[in-house]
């Protein structure tokens, strides 16, 4: 049983709780979060939410294990506050790529922090695009997965891409290109990527579909260090693809990422804000879609327990 929506920021991206807020055309609840010196993080909710609807945003972004422990500890820092329902609100889950044993010996992250999300006392998970669809399975609890393409494909759509063909980086990501290729009503290529070790090397191989002449719109889930993103435009353009545009849904943008993709000479980079962006990683070609939108109508519509599903057309 739960009454009055709250929701509240961590110290991971509070512009977009804040944006959020606005959405709902409603204030961002008061919370102290901060870390004493010994690096233990305090958690202290400045106001009732003794049965309220509590929303608690958090992406896990850099430094990710902070932004992951501190989310537990505010679950738990709401749990002991009789707050009525919990729902992390993470826009950009970290770990999803550990989401299977493919080698000797290797954890399944993505599950264990699942596991402790569940444990620390949250009762629902909202968030957007994956790594893959399966993570949702790792839960026990309901979760709501927000779709980027849709605000994405929007903004696509006002572009003359009429030469266009989209581009998977890697035959696991062939669903979420294809989904956009339909959506902008253009032909699909695949690039036969394979990753050599886990140094974070990928190593682009062969590209599958009509290249030759054409714009190429290369759409990732996420850029975590861009060696995907060079490998992926390196190939194109060897099998002769004119003018390219990238797209991802989550810009980690770690180590050299940015640099990368300055020097790679792109029409656009369109992103969305789903992890924050400071300006030394915003560069002059750079498209950053809102995902407050989406995310407060979801969170309207949960607490309203109107359907969620209303939001994807
Ligand atoms: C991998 O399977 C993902 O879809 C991305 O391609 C990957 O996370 C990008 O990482 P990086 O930018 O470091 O190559």
């Amino acid at each position: 049983m739960y009454t009055d929506l709250a929701i509240f920021t961590g110290r991971a991206h509070p512009r977009l709780a804040e944006a959020i807020c606005a959405r709902l055309e409603r204030p961002l609840g008061k919370c102290d979060v901060f870390e004493f010196s010994n690096e233990n993080i305090f958690v202290q909710f400045q106001e009732n939410i003794r049965q309220h609807d509590v929303y608690l945003v958090q992406p896990f972004v850099t430094p990710v294990n902070t932004s992951i422990m501190e989310l537990l500890i505010m679950i738990d820092a709401a749990r002991r506050a009789s707050a009525g329902r919990i729902t992390a609100v993470i826009p950009y889950y970290a770990y999803g790529r550990s989401d299977k044993k493919d080698q000797p010996r290797v954890p399944i992250t993505a599950r264990l922090v699942a596991n402790m999300l569940e444990t620390a006392g949250a009762d629902r998970i909202l968030t957007m695009n994956l790594h893959a669809g399966q993570i949702q399975g790792f839960f026990n609890i309901p979760l709501d997965e927000m779709n980027a393409l849709f605000p994405v494909s929007a903004y696509f759509r006002t572009q003359d891409l009429s030469n266009f063909t989209v581009v998977a980086t890697d035959v696991g990501g062939e669903k979420r290109a294809r989904d956009l290729a339909v959506r902008l009503d253009l032909p699909l290529a695949i690039i036969d990527k394979r990753r050599v070790g886990n140094n974070e090397v990928a190593e682009a191989m062969h590209v599958i579909g009509e290249v030759e002449g054409r714009g190429c719109l290369i759409l990732d889930d996420e850029i975590s260090t861009a060696g995907t993103i060079v490998s992926a435009v390196n190939a194109l353009r060897q099998h002769g693809a004119a003018e390219i545009i990238v797209s991802c849904y989550h810009p980690v943008l770690s180590g050299p990422a940015v640099e990368r993709l300055r020097s790679l000479n792109l029409r656009e980079i369109v992103v969305t804000d789903s992890v924050p962006l400071g300006p030394e990683k915003l560069l002059p070609n750079m498209t950053v879609i809102p995902v407050a939108p989406q995310f407060g109508d979801a969170i309207g519509r949960i607490h309203t327990g109107q359907s969620v599903g209303a939001l994807f057309a």
